[in-house]
């Protein structure tokens, strides 16, 4: 019989969990640490469990791009060097891969995948409605990390895949963008305008207002919209298709959610929103992760009393603080450091009241979620894999259920 000892991962559910999933999403608010965290518990695994991880990123700052490798090479997945992770101080069990999505080369890689032939599909790249759509179309960027997720989902050639998801007006987008595609492809709008073809549009052009948006979107414009309807009406049931296996996907009993917040008020109010919605489509919320927690000890009563009396008699203080203080200051005034001790009372004491009410947001958003890890603001930026590995032990370690 094998002892089970007190640093088991069998003690730690959050490493559990991950162990027994195949696809973990972080989602989340704008600029709350979602690509950081993605990337910190794909490394952390890839330490602790001879698992073969992917973390699939969208635009990460460019120096945690540098760290990982993923600089400027698309969608190809690059192995972050083991001798990297030595740098850092430990040894892998697994491997890490990195990918960053690349919006444009994933659309292309779709409408090769269902264009009837080559020529059709080289006639669609070229044509500007499609370069457009690709870039700007409204859930372009959401569809397609999703449509990513699925394909090296379906590739099986990782254990694990973290990802990442894009910076959204709301959070929520990427969720339905896969229905939506669906719908917007099978639509009946769609439909409409390319049958019968164009006939419809030659008549649509006719009218004033196609004719001044003709002159001044350019003379082809009319005639790309046209091509690009035609052309992709080839592939509307492959995309509608697709668009609902990615869809059924985030269902999977395989997948989890990982909700990534940090305690300021629209972000949680948005994180709260986006486990309510979640939750309603029935997908699972395996771990809410809140990020950039102050140290509670700035919340200590004691410590918010010592800040308020800096401010109380900062002038006597400041002659017994001078006292003791080295002899190369001693050409500071009473009223200088009286000054500074005020300065840095006030600044403590409301930082206090931020980390007080962080606590009481953090007991509150806790008490609703069945697994929630913190992970403090740390000094600086997170840029390396030690600064990953270090996320990854406060998510993974400091779980509690
Ligand atoms: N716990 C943390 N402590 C300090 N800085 C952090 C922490 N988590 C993330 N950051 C920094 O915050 C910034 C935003 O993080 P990022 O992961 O890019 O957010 P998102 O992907 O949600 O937009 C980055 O500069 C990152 O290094
Ligand atoms: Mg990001």
């Amino acid at each position: 019989m094998t002892r089970r000892q007190a640093s088991s991962p069998l003690d730690r559910p959050l490493e559990r969990l991950l162990s027994s999933r195949e696809v973990v999403i972080a989602c989340g608010p704008g600029g709350v640490g979602k690509t950081t965290t993605a990337a910190a518990i794909a490394a952390t695994m890839s330490v602790r469990s001879a698992a073969k991880v992917l973390v699939l990123t969208v635009d990460p700052a460019r120096r945690l791009a540098d760290a990982l490798g993923v600089e400027g090479i698309g969608n190809t997945a690059t192995l972050v060097p083991a001798a990297a992770f030595a740098a850092a101080g430990v040894r892998q069990k697994g491997q890490l891969w990195a990918a960053m999505l690349d919006t444009k080369e994933s659309w292309d890689a779709l409408v090769r995948r269902h264009a009837p032939d080559a020529s059709t599909a080289a006639r669609i790249f070229a044509n500007p409605i499609y370069q457009n759509v690709t870039g700007r179309f409204a859930q372009s960027h959401e569809y397609i990390a999703m449509e990513r997720l699925y394909e090296i989902h379906a590739e099986g050639a990782y254990d694990l895949v973290v990802v990442d998801t894009p910076p959204t007006r709301d959070a929520l987008d990427f969720l339905d963008a896969p229905g939506r595609m669906a719908d917007f492809f099978g639509s009946g709008l769609l439909r409409w305008l390319v049958a019968p073809s164009r006939s419809r549009l030659v008549s649509l052009a006719s009218r004033p207002f196609y004719q001044v948006a003709d002159r001044i979107l350019g003379t082809q414009f009319l005639g790309d919209v046209a091509e690009f309807f035609l052309l992709f009406q080839s592939m509307y049931d492959g995309f509608v298709t697709r668009a609902r296996s990615v869809g059924a996907l985030l269902g999977e009993a395989r997948t989890t959610f990982m909700l990534v917040t940090t305690l300021e008020t629209v972000p949680s109010l948005e994180a709260t929103r986006f486990a309510a919605a979640l939750a309603e489509r029935q997908l699972h919320l395996g771990l809410l992760v809140v990020n950039k927690v102050l140290p509670a000890s700035f919340a200590d009563p004691a410590a918010v009393a010592v800040a308020e009396s800096l401010q109380g008699d900062p002038v006597g203080i400041a002659g017994a603080l001078l006292a003791a203080l080295p002899d190369g200051l001693a050409g500071a005034s009473r009223v200088q450091v009286a000054r500074v001790l005020e300065e840095v009372g006030r600044s403590f004491a409301s930082v206090g009241l931020v980390a007080s009410r962080q606590a009481e947001l953090l007991a509150e958003m806790s008490g609703a979620h069945e697994v929630t890890a913190t992970v403090p603001h740390l000094a600086a930026d997170v840029v390396d894999l030690r600064g990953l590995l270090e996320i990854g032990r406060h998510v993974l370690d400091g779980t509690g259920t």
